[in-house]
């Protein structure tokens, strides 16, 4: 993909595609409740998808229409043995959060994932699920593939999580389904509570007691209309492309704004962005808004702390602004970083370095200087979407052409990310 640089100004309003962690999660609970669940608004990319085929592959009826999909759901005993193995390509949502569901059925499953998916870390469940009677095993006991057997009963446990992550706090809250006695997660850091809030709407009760969650396995799981709201995440290309390109003004409608994932929204605010939320509602337990943008003059910042969790996927866009901001941002406290699709330290420092920003690698983050501007260069998306999103944007400020490498990734979360960015540039 060829991007030029010194573009006009982005005007328009658009629509960003179905939040990428609640569609996956309306997939795997609508299979098991009981009863019908019909989704709008789903996001189907090569993610979402290979959690919509390993249901498919056990036994459940879904039926895709555009953005809409009809799921008959089995009830949390009904689903059937796969008759292959499930392929989870390039996601490690479908890999953590299903394995949390495969633990408690009556047959075995054997997961698989890409290359990249292949080295990222599953002792972060394998060591939960195992404290709670499951047999799920890895290579290595840590990575891909993963095996899971049928034991005779699950029980609750108290888990204190060692690392802030959703999907392995999904993966037990999925078990806890399958269990007996009662299911106390603590969480020392604050990290997306969607499965908390869609097992709720659907009639599961959980209850988050300051960073203590509570599971008693005692209620059913009913199919409902699940409306699924704009992905924050990918809003977020869009948010700092409006502000860092002069004359911008856009409006982004139905963006969800759950507050363990708006971090990016507060941290751009501190940093002077001139972003309204406005027409707040609350749709299925998702709070939703339209968010308008203009752009803004950013000064550094300090990001650390507990607002890292509710920002984990936005720091290579953030990295972008910050490197164009004026001043120092520090990030510290994001080592999750290095567990993603790639090493994000790593493969956005080198890049944003390549077009002359003043980026510092650490261990747990970075230190950016921000400058003026960016230069135009061949740059390398190490084949993960939020790479090859955040680059894109970064190139609309460097003066000439840039290449970036493997922006098809963008596929994983954003099949249509470049004709809406080309529509608010035209
Ligand atoms: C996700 C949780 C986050 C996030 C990922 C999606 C989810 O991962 O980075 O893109 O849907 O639960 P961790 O929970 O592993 O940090």
């Amino acid at each position: 993909m060829i991007i030029r640089g010194k573009v006009d100004r982005l005007i328009g309003e658009i629509i960003v595609p179905g939040d990428k962690s609640i569609s996956h999660r309306s997939i795997m609970i609508g299979s098991i409740a009981e009863g019908d669940t019909l989704i709008s608004g789903i996001l189907m990319s090569e993610d979402v998808k290979r959690t919509v085929e390993a249901f498919k592959k056990m036994g459940v009826n879904i039926k895709e229409e555009g953005d809409k999909v009809y799921i008959e759901g089995v009830g949390i005993k009904g689903l059937k043995r796969p008759n292959s193995i499930i392929d989870c390509g390039n996601s490690g949502t479908t890999m953590r959060l299903l394995s949390g569901i495969l633990v408690g059925q009556e047959f075995s499953a054997i997961l698989i994932g890409d290359e990249s998916l292949t080295y990222r870390p599953m002792d972060r469940i394998i060591i939960p699920l195992r404290e709670m009677g499951a047999f799920i095993q890895g290579k290595e006991d840590r990575y891909p593939p993963l095996v899971t057997k049928s034991v005779d009963k699950l029980k609750g446990i108290n888990y204190k999580l060692p690392v802030a992550s959703a999907q392995v706090k999904s993966a037990i809250l999925l078990a806890t389904l399958y269990a007996e006695g009662q299911t106390r997660i603590i969480e020392r850091r604050v990290t997306r509570d969607h499965t908390e809030r869609m097992l709720n709407y659907l009639g599961y009760p959980v209850v988050n007691k300051k960073g203590q969650i509570y599971v008693n396995p005692k209620g059913t799981l009913t199919g409902k209309n699940v409306y699924i709201p704009g992905d924050i995440s990918s809003a977020a290309y869009f948010i700092v492309a409006a502000i860092l390109i002069k004359g911008s003004n856009i409006v982004i409608k139905n963006v969800g704004i759950n507050p363990t994932r708006t971090g990016i929204i507060k941290v751009l605010k501190k940093m002077g962005a001139n972003i309204r939320v406005c027409n707040r509602k609350y749709i299925n337990n998702e709070p939703v808004a339209d968010v308008q943008v203009k752009y803004s003059k950013l000064k550094g910042t300090l990001i650390d702390g507990d607002i890292v969790g509710t920002l984990i996927d936005e720091i290579p866009i953030i990295a972008v602004a910050a490197s164009l901001a004026e001043g120092t941002t520090i990030i510290e406290g994001a080592e999750e970083l290095k567990y993603k699709e790639s090493n994000r330290i790593v493969a956005i420092s080198k890049e944003l370095k390549k077009m002359g920003a003043n980026v510092r690698e650490q261990l747990d983050g970075m230190i950016i200087e921000g400058k003026s501007y960016l230069e135009p260069a061949n740059l390398n998306s190490y084949n993960d979407h939020r790479i090859a999103m955040a680059l894109s944007i970064a190139a609309l400020r460097a003066e000439g052409e840039s290449k970036i490498k493997g922006h098809e990734c963008v596929n994983i979360s954003y099949p249509n990310f470049y004709d809406t960015l080309f529509k608010l540039l035209s």
